[in-house]
């Protein structure tokens, strides 16, 4: 049988041929070009281009991290939506620090954003709810992300209770439903080559401003 390492380093990685990244003429905003990276991703049939890690730290220091739908981006910032009270939640509270990575591999590309999350309003988080399925909505009125569930059984109790809420009052809102802002104060954008000559542009913010650098790979 195959040792697990070899079973590994057999798998291919950076194959493909990739798109050019030309790194003359860079947007001024970092989120200028990830919105262009974003639209080729699409483009190009990559599977939800907007499934991004989110990590966090916690209140010992150590880092934590889990996928997360990214919900819009604007000049400095991304988006995303979660319970206040999960687990991340929590960790917001104490360090609001976070990292944002996206991989798509279809087109060899990363992007890294590190920057500081805050809550946005209660009109800002009701929207996203209320934008989201009649599933994921129910889902989400149960509450109790990332806390202990006893008895498997004890979620389809608890979503009869949110259905029932939901045909009783239209458009119930989850209290813990929150959207979150990151401030972005660094974004690198990275273009895997298949001979490991990759490509890397770091953007930081200055101020207003933002400056941009080639990274040695
Ligand atoms: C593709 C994908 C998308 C997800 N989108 C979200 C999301 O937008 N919001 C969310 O709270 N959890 C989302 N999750 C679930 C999270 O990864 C995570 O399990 C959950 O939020 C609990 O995390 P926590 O215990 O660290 O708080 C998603 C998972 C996957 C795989």
């Amino acid at each position: 049988m195959k040792q697990t390492k070899d079973l590994l380093r057999e798998l291919k990685v950076l194959a493909v041929p990739f798109p050019e990244f030309d790194t003359q003429d860079l947007p001024e905003y970092p989120s200028a070009l990830f919105m262009e990276w974003m639209k080729i991703a699409i483009e190009e049939g990559v599977y939800e281009p907007h499934s991004m890690t989110l990590s966090t730290i916690d209140e010992t220091g150590a880092p934590d991290a889990r996928i997360l739908i990214l919900k819009d981006v604007t000049r400095n910032k991304w988006y995303f939506a979660t319970s206040s009270t999960s687990r991340k939640g929590e960790q917001l509270k104490s360090n609001s620090q976070v990292a944002l990575t996206f991989y798509w591999s279809a087109i060899g590309r990363q992007v890294r954003i590190r920057g500081v999350a805050s809550k946005m309003t209660a009109e800002a988080s009701s929207t996203d709810f209320l934008e989201r399925s009649n599933g994921a909505r129910a889902i989400a009125l149960m509450g109790n992300q990332s806390k202990e569930l006893t008895h498997r059984d004890d979620i389809d109790e608890a979503l009869v209770k949110s259905e029932e809420l939901i045909k009783q009052f239209p458009d119930p809102v989850s209290p813990v439903w929150t959207m979150y802002e990151v401030e972005a104060n660094e974004v690198e954008f990275w273009q895997g080559d298949s001979e490991r000559k990759h490509t890397r542009v770091q953007y930081q913010r200055k101020g207003d401003r933002w400056e941009h650098r080639l990274l040695w790979p």
